[in-house]
């Protein structure tokens, strides 16, 4: 375990405004900030940045955290490794940590992965049909080297016994998708046979994956194999050849699809080109590109499936904030076979010809209609409005405009009011669906961080409040168990509620997210800063608020064990203190 002092240490040293700048542009909004979340895909920022409890949360889609919580889940690490990534940031010394350990670690599979990869480059040496395939498809020693690409024999059990050998075991193997274990004879097999093999790395350096191309014959054989998941990789949210392209693509990012179509390209001089692992663009790897780069050309496949592919990336990188222009490959089906027949030379004169998405989609307007007439040109500037309504950037949106504006010769203002109008709409049909997201996040179906919330909403209410509220001012946790208030896990009615302020009384005033990263999910967490969140602008003393939530689950406790009569007096009782006193649950 890394003790509660570092820990508090790692996270003072890593402000969470810095941090999260790396990866989201953030806008000043009164005390807090604000951006596009990470997380999900929106147009008008929910994401706020809390700077005085060194918090987020989103307000789209839910998701909450510190610091922590943050890195956890944009690096797809778990709390230690979080952890371990930021002390590493802030040039924090975590001291040795005593046993840990169930199950196959990160690191061993990262190690194993590296003998693999050594494996299949020496094995690439030792095969002539190899050789001859590398040199068929024009890829020097020197990219192999530079690429790690490496060959898989065409042997059931070659890899199997070298990393036997090594000190690996047959279930670390297939955890790592190298191997896997026959139903019939439960013999272990290499997954990989007779391939040319591609290392994915990551771009900390470590081989988190690989992809395989067959250079058998057999129709039979999938084209490709890829790693699936594993303890160290998640195809959705890595590029081949970021590792290599980061360095040089922060104005802008090729993406292609296939890997060698990258290794082609990086052969030829153009470094900065990366593609998907045998998978179409997710949400994630176009934010990953965002965080590296500032636009990318998609130099897709020319068939109808590249091109159609194409699209959806297209939407993908606008809604992560990228500015995205496509090349289209002639001549040859792809950026490979391009680069092998036309030379860098030609590739650099398709770079400089891509266009961008509203370019192509602006000239199928001006084909479709007649722009010579009236008519015509009021379709086109409405089809155009439309288009130029669905792009994030304003910056973006006005030289359409402007553009748009010269062609059709269309004052300005008037198109521009088109547009805005065409905004007004989306964003209220937006906001709805926000609304509704929350609802159901918080009030029932689907709280798989909560699910108690459902049956009993009044108490859960007062719960959160308690709950948030200590989050707040954790100083005041000590007091809860005292003679006033003898607050026990046992008043909590929802088991995550009750799992919480078992925590809180465990650490007292030190409670901190931070700290229980280990027995938390990052839901969990965010559910915890949610309620803090929630209650960050209480007016009243938030003592008081807790005391009338303590009553309040107490009262519904006893409204289970009192009989009807009991229950009614009560009842009047609290009529009358209300009289009184009319004031509501506050900030519940
Ligand atoms: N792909 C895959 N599984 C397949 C086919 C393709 O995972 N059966 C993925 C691979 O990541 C591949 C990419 O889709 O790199 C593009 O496919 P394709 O264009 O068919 O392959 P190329 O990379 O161009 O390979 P080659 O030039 O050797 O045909
Ligand atoms: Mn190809």
């Amino acid at each position: 375990m890394i003790s509660q002092q570092v820990i508090e240490e790692i996270k003072y040293r890593n402000e969470i405004e810095e941090v999260i700048s790396g990866y989201v542009t953030l806008k000043r909004a009164g005390s807090n900030l604000v951006g596009l979340c990470p997380f999900h895909s929106e147009k008008s920022p929910s994401f706020t940045v809390f700077t005085g409890t060194k918090s987020f949360y989103c307000f789209g889609c839910g998701a909450g955290g510190d610091v922590i919580s943050f890195v956890m889940r944009t690096e797809n690490l778990d709390y230690r490794e979080a952890l371990h990534y930021l002390a590493k940031r802030a040039g924090i010394e975590i001291p040795e940590e005593g046993e840990r350990q169930t199950g196959v670690s990160r690191d061993r599979v990262l190690s194993m992965n590296r003998d693999a990869a050594r494996f299949f480059f020496d094995s690439l040496k030792k095969s002539r049909e190899a050789q001859e395939y590398i040199a068929k498809r024009g890829l020097s020693a020197a990219l192999c080297r530079h690429f790690g690409i490496g060959y898989a024999p065409a042997s059931f059990g070659a890899l199997f016994r070298f990393l036997s050998d090594k000190g690996y075991s047959k279930e670390e193997m297939q955890l790592a998708f190298l191997c896997s274990v026959s139903r019939k004879n439960n013999r272990s097999y290499d997954i990989f046979r007779n391939r040319i093999m591609f290392p994915v790395i990551d771009v900390r350096g470590d081989i988190i994956a690989f992809g395989g191309r067959t250079i058998g014959q057999d129709p039979a054989e999938s084209k490709y194999i890829n790693s699936s998941d594993t303890p160290v990789f998640n195809k959705r949210r890595n590029l081949f050849a970021l590792n290599f392209a980061r360095t040089s693509c922060a104005e802008r990012i090729i993406l292609c699809e296939g890997y060698m179509d990258v290794v082609s390209l990086h052969g030829a001089g153009f470094t900065n080109a990366v593609a998907s692992c045998g998978t179409a663009l997710t949400p994630d790897q176009a934010r990953l590109m965002r965080k590296y780069s500032k636009s990318a050309v998609i130099s897709y496949d020319a068939d109808e499936a590249g091109q159609r592919a194409a699209d959806k990336a297209f939407a993908l990188l606008g809604e992560a904030g990228m500015e995205a222009r496509l090349l289209k490959v002639e001549n040859a089906k792809d950026p490979d076979e391009y680069i092998r027949k036309f030379g860098k030379e030609g590739f650099s004169r398709l770079l400089d010809r891509s266009r961008s998405r509203f370019d192509f989609r602006f000239s199928s307007i001006l084909q479709k209609n007649d722009v010579s007439t009236p008519d015509g040109r009021v379709k086109a500037a409405a089809e155009a409005a439309e288009v130029i309504a669905g792009i994030p950037s304003q910056v973006e949106q006005d030289i359409y405009i402007r553009q748009v504006c010269k062609t059709l010769e269309l004052p300005y203002e008037s198109l521009k009011g088109d547009v805005g109008r065409k905004l007004a709409k989306r964003e209220k049909s937006l906001s709805k669906e926000r609304d509704a997201a929350i609802l159901r996040s918080t009030e029932g179906f689907g709280d798989r961080v909560n699910p108690d919330r459902l049956k009993n909403i009044g108490a859960a209410g007062a719960e959160d409040a308690i709950i948030g509220i200590l989050a707040l001012y954790p100083e005041l946790i000590p007091q809860m168990a005292g003679e006033e208030l003898r607050l026990t896990p046992d008043d909590f009615v929802t088991a995550f509620n009750r799992r919480v302020y078992e925590k809180m009384t465990e650490l007292g005033a030190s409670f901190d997210v931070g700290l229980i990263g280990d027995s938390f999910t990052p839901d969990e967490v965010a559910r915890i800063v949610r309620n803090t969140v929630l209650r960050q602008n209480l007016t009243e003393n938030g003592l008081t608020v807790i005391r009338q939530c303590v009553e309040k689950l107490r009262r519904n406790r006893e409204k289970d064990t009192l009989s009807l009569e009991e229950l009614i007096a009560g009842k009047r009782k609290k009529q009358k203190q209300n009289e009184r006193s009319p004031q509501g649950e506050g900030g519940a």
